[in-house]
């Protein structure tokens, strides 16, 4: 089994917004600092991000301050949060997006010339700053510019499989490069994990192909902690059709800028769910309310909501939305005219890599920042506290891992197990006969969106967790690529992600099953009243190989749960 090793001081896994600031960060250093990106650098998720970054800069309202952003996230995580990563991420959020526009971004602006906010969902303050509604991709472009500028190896189509542990610590990584086809081990003397979340283990999703769960399904390989994992946040408007575009994001902007919700009859139906908040209620609420709607027959012809902002001048619109106009232009709809046909669509992980005030895991060497992290968020992440995520724990992961890399050495590899890794790769070229992956994932998909949806009860969940160790059992040593080609292959990049994504979607139901009440994201219809659910679930692998989740005590500095 041929490979090549490659080795460096510090290694970024993943190169969205939070991989970018932490190798940039990482390179101040003067260390040696490599960042591998799945996808040709720049095509990250982040740039998906539209509606914006929250920071209590108190341009629009003056009166907003870091301690009303914190306690809005934690109420808004419905007290799930660890509460030290919330004050951390309030605390940085607006000295990390000034580094971003000393970088270049460029931010809409107040008639006075000041950074522009907006409302968002369940905030006290207009606190949401912008790009019009393609802030994620400013930001993306940006950091884009910024790593080329640095001293920074961008490795980019290349595929993290496995991290390398050596006597409980981190010593590298498995990987492949997917344009050639060949295996490397990256060694380092610390890794950032910075991998993203895992929308697409449902069918329907705002999240780019490449989330998947890569670093989830690693890093629980390897042992590291994982955390509320249950809590996957259903953004509450998606594009409904075309069928092509079902789940792309309908940013929260629209909503923030006026835009109201209407079922089939014509009635603004959040006055009867959240009447003082209306349309700006909680994701989670406001996507609950939109599929009672569909579930009770008044739901739009193809299964959503109306959203309409046609009551607002046109100018506003098209200033302020103008990525909406051009989704729906392709769909047909002006929605300067008309409204918008939505529905819920799976968004982002609040659970992940469990990390500390330094961004470290429980794996020395192992730092991780952005959505594969949980525990910033609770049960419900507000819209908006993603992308100041990724520049704050970046920074902080990229900080604390060159730290670690200056006081230690590179570790020795087991090699063994990163040849069997690759012989793990290797054998799903080679087979014969086997499942196809994309089969594999249509099967695991609509699993988790019939079964570990919005609305959850104990004999789904039950049913996804079997059918899910199923899986993982039989259908994962049987995956099978169609054509035997290692450069370039799309077929094998599918099968390598799908063990990933079994892995995640264990976690999930797992934990979801084992949540018996209703808390942020996760709600039950056979909820079990008694149960205020404030703790956290922690999953690791077992020494026997299986699964061990435990209940663990919240993390309060501040603010006690009701
Ligand atoms: O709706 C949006 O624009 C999404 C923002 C977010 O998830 O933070």
């Amino acid at each position: 089994m041929e490979y090549k090793t490659i080795m460096c001081d510090v290694l970024v896994v993943g190169a969205g917004g939070a991989g970018c600031r932490a190798a940039i960060e990482a390179a101040k250093h003067n260390l040696d600092v490599i960042m591998i990106s799945k996808e040709l650098l720049g095509k990250a998720h982040t740039a998906m991000a539209e509606g914006g970054y929250n920071v209590s800069l108190g341009n629009v309202d003056p009166d907003d301050n870091p301690e009303t952003h914190f306690k809005d996230t934690i109420v808004g995580g419905n007290y799930l949060n660890n509460q030290h990563l919330a004050e951390i991420l309030v605390r940085d959020a607006p000295q990390r997006i000034f580094d971003l526009e000393d970088m270049g971004a460029v931010f809409d602006r107040t008639p006075e010339g000041k950074i522009a906010q907006r409302p968002f969902g369940k905030q006290s303050w207009r606190r949401t700053a912008y790009a019009s509604d393609r802030t994620g991709s400013e930001i993306m472009v940006t950091l884009t510019e910024a790593i080329r500028k640095t001293s920074v190896r961008v490795f980019d189509e290349v595929f993290a499989t496995k991290l390398l542990v050596t006597d409980g610590k981190i010593a590298g990584i498995c990987a492949v490069d997917l344009k050639y086809g060949d295996y490397l081990i990256f060694r380092a003397k610390s890794v950032v994990m910075a991998t993203g979340g895992a929308g697409r283990i449902y069918k329907v999703t705002s999240n780019a192909q490449l989330d998947v769960g890569d670093g989830y399904g690693m890093a629980y390989e390897a042992g590291c902690e994982m955390i509320d994992m249950e809590m996957v946040q259903f953004h509450p408007t998606g594009m409904v059709k075309p069928e092509s575009a079902k789940g792309r994001l309908v940013t929260e902007a629209v909503r923030g800028e006026g835009g109201i919700l209407l079922n089939s009859e014509g009635e603004r139906f959040m006055k009867r769910y959240y009447p003082d908040v209306m349309e700006l209620a909680g994701r989670d609420q406001v996507a609950r309310s939109i599929m009672t709607e569909v579930l009770e027959g008044r739901g739009s012809p193809d299964g959503g909501a109306y959203l309409s902002i046609a009551h607002l001048p046109k100018r506003i619109v098209e200033f302020r939305l103008e990525s909406m106009i051009e989704q729906f232009e392709d769909a047909g709809v002006d929605i300067r005219e008309e409204p918008m046909q939505v529905s819920p669509t799976a968004h982002h992980f609040m659970g992940g890599l469990k990390i500390d005030e330094n961004a470290s895991t429980n794996i020395p060497g192992l730092f991780a920042s952005g959505e594969c992290t949980g525990g910033v968020h609770g049960g419900n992440r507000l819209g908006g506290n993603a992308l100041a995520d990724t520049q704050v724990f970046g920074a902080l992961s990229g900080e604390t891992a060159a730290k670690y890399a200056k006081e230690n050495r590179h570790l020795g590899i087991d090699r063994d197990a990163a040849i069997k890794e690759f012989e793990r790769l290797e054998a799903m070229l080679q087979r014969k006969d086997g499942v196809s992956p994309a089969d594999a994932r249509d099967e695991l998909t609509a699993l988790m969106w019939s079964k570990v949806q919005i609305f959850r009860k104990e004999e789904d969940m039950a049913e996804a967790v079997k059918e899910l160790r199923r899986i993982e059992k039989e259908v994962v040593p049987q995956i099978k690529v169609d054509v035997p080609v290692k450069r370039f292959n799309p077929g094998w990049h599918q099968a390598m992600e799908f063990v990933h994504m079994v892995t995640t979607a264990r976690m999930v139901a797992e934990a979801a099953l084992m949540r018996k009440g209703n808390r942020g994201a996760h709600y039950r219809v056979d909820a079990d009243p008694d149960e205020t659910g404030y703790y956290n679930i922690v999953i690791r692998k077992g020494k026997d190989g299986e699964m061990e989740l435990t209940k663990e005590d919240l993390v309060i500095t501040k603010i006690t749960p009701p």
